[in-house]
């Protein structure tokens, strides 16, 4: 195995070397993720989350609950602009959670989802649910080679 390679797997052992991964857009504009764990039997999986500067997403609501703590950078969620979770912030969004979170500075944070996310456009559309699958797919159609 090359130390370049982004993933490596063992029978016992899934690793990824995260700054080798390319950033991939997510499900909202200014967002963009690195994937390195995706769980076809329990749902779960693992990201590298940036958010641009500035960066208002629209309504999120969790399936399942998610949880994340951040690198760098901030956010705080629209209806609480007090609560800022910064570098070392632990936050867990409780199944059936909805909110819209907002960064001002910029953030990369490390989350795992336990199910799918649900994003509402400005509209109030619902524009998809996002699980697993999706995740491995737009990491794979990006170019990444995610094993699966
Ligand atoms: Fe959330």
């Amino acid at each position: 195995m090359s130390a370049v390679m982004p993933y490596g797997v063992g029978d016992m052992l899934s690793s990824a070397n995260a700054p080798d991964l390319a950033w991939v857009p997510w499900t909202a504009e200014g967002t963009y993720f690195k994937l390195l764990n995706a769980d076809p039997e329990t749902g779960f999986y693992s990201l590298v989350l940036k958010v641009e500067p500035g960066t208002h997403l629209s309504v999120q609501r969790h399936i399942d609950p998610a949880e994340a703590f951040v690198l760098s950078g901030s956010f705080y969620y629209v209806d609480e602009p007090d609560r800022v979770y910064g570098r070392g912030a632990y936050v867990r969004e409780k199944a059936g959670a909805v909110h819209e979170p907002v960064s001002d500075e910029g953030a990369v944070m490390f989350a795992v989802f336990h199910g799918p996310i649900e994003r509402f456009g400005r509209d109030g559309r619902l524009l998809g649910a996002f699980d697993w699958r999706w995740h491995v797919h737009a990491w794979n159609a990006a170019g990444g080679h995610y094993p699966i």
